[in-house]
């Protein structure tokens, strides 16, 4: 698998945060200062053995780790992994011992949250040293204390794990953007008590991310497929909302944008939509606002490929499908959209342009994702599934960010106010000079 080091591993360089609101480890000198550090390392795991099946996370987050250690930070790691009832809900040892590999230092793997073991463990870090406690979601509270109301994080602020552990931090360094749609007191709760700063996966994350919707170089452009397409219009509406120029849509996110321009996309592509998105009347309701409001930025295909008994068939839009699957992009379709890629100044990608997962009909992704990698532009791709994408078709190489985010990704792309940028946002302004 090979990949490059924007992908693995966070690279060196960082440019400032152009995002001003968050505080970020530059600000404050962190050597012989105990820090508590966010980050996740939830990654898939084979649960015969309990083996360790994936560890880009863990790899990317090993840079903020080693630089903190570098720094002479007294480095606690809290981290979660899966959730309870969950084959792969397991303690965080193996990802310790994963780490400790990638960074060559020592990490003190210690079986305690927020007990005596784990206070003592604290107590006797010494500059640059490492400890990880246990999985975070062990603990009920942070289970069940997640709700979000906007005023206060004080229920997550009165956690036992917040309680206990922040007397003896002086710093909290939130490196989990994955997370941090999430209300939970290990990622909102140690804000108010102390700083807490984006670590370099967090800042690289925001960086990227909110220069690919508002202010990267021009012309902007958004490649949006898949089958989430509630998620994906929204998407669409922040995203046009920010300046983003074009959009090009793939995959049940195209369906429903031909839909609502009056389409007829055949019966079982309609059927489709109206029993796989149980919000689908608002979700075309939304398509038909944003293709009037931002008449011809939206893009979808002019001719298509169906599924007739598994092989492609190509047609024009105008054909309707009758009875079969809109599966793929056609081929005029793919022409147009590669066009568009080649001048685009930034491009964002986030899901398939049809069932790609069938060889016969993976043509226009395939070659959809092959002209963003190679675009001279800024490239980021978002959302679990679509990394994977990139990276089991060998293409991550050209991406210049590939987002460690799932549905925090998604909740981000979508303008969604996210619990843990809100809790450090506040923290900003709480304890800023
Ligand atoms: C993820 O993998 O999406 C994050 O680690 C968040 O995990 P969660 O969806 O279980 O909260
Ligand atoms: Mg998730």
């Amino acid at each position: 698998m090979a990949q490059n080091s924007n992908y693995e591993t966070v690279d060196g360089e960082f440019d400032s945060l152009e995002d001003r609101s968050f505080l970020t480890i530059d600000d404050y000198d962190l050597s012989g200062q105990t820090v508590l550090l966010r980050i996740d390392i939830n990654s898939s795991i084979n649960p015969e053995n309990g083996e360790l099946l994936d560890d880009t996370r863990i790899k990317r987050h090993s840079a903020t780790v080693k630089e903190l250690s570098d720094k002479g930070a007294r480095v606690t790691i809290l981290a979660h992994q899966s959730r309870p009832g969950k084959l792969d809900f397991v303690s965080l040892e193996k990802h310790g011992e994963r780490m400790s590999q990638i960074i060559n230092k020592k990490i003190k793997f210690i079986k305690d949250l927020y007990g005596k073991k784990a206070i003592e463990g604290m107590k006797n870090l010494r500059n640059g040293e490492i400890i990880l406690l246990n999985n975070v979601r062990f603990d009920e509270e942070e289970i069940e204390l997640n709700k979000f109301t906007n005023d206060n994080f004080d229920m997550q602020k009165n956690s036992q794990l917040v309680k206990k552990l922040s007397p003896h931090a002086s710093y909290f360094v939130n490196d989990a953007f994955a997370a941090s749609h999430r209300c939970q007191p290990s990622l909102v709760g140690f804000a108010e008590n102390m700083p807490a700063l984006a670590g370099r996966v967090m800042q690289r994350e925001l960086d990227f991310l909110g220069k690919a919707i508002s202010s990267g170089p021009t012309p902007r452009i958004a490649v949006l497929g898949g089958s989430k397409a509630a998620d994906s219009v929204a998407i669409a509406e922040n995203f046009l909302n920010k300046g983003v120029h074009n959009i090009l849509t793939g995959g049940v996110v195209a369906n429903i944008f031909l839909f609502a321009s009056g389409v007829d996309i055949g019966k079982p592509s309609t059927e489709f939509i109206k029993k796989q998105i149980p919000e689908h009347k608002n979700v075309i309701k939304l398509a038909k606002k944003l293709l009037t409001k931002y008449e011809g930025k939206i893009q979808f295909p002019t001719d298509v490929v169906l599924n007739v008994e598994g092989k492609r068939s190509g047609t024009n839009i105008t054909n309707p499908p009758q009875n079969n699957s809109l599966f793929d992009i056609g081929i005029d379709t793919l022409v147009n959209y590669i066009s568009i890629i080649k001048t685009a100044g930034t491009i964002i990608a986030n899901g398939p342009m049809g069932v790609f997962e069938d060889s016969e009909f993976a043509t226009g992704t395939n070659e959809v994702f092959r002209a963003i990698s190679e675009s001279n532009g800024m490239t980021v791709v978002g959302g679990g599934e679509t990394a994977m994408a990139f990276n089991q078709m060998g293409l991550a190489n050209g991406i210049r960010h590939v987002s460690t985010g799932g549905g925090a990704c998604i909740s981000f792309m979508s303008g969604e106010t996210m619990p843990a940028l809100e809790a450090m946002r506040r923290s900003k302004k709480l304890f800023s000079k």
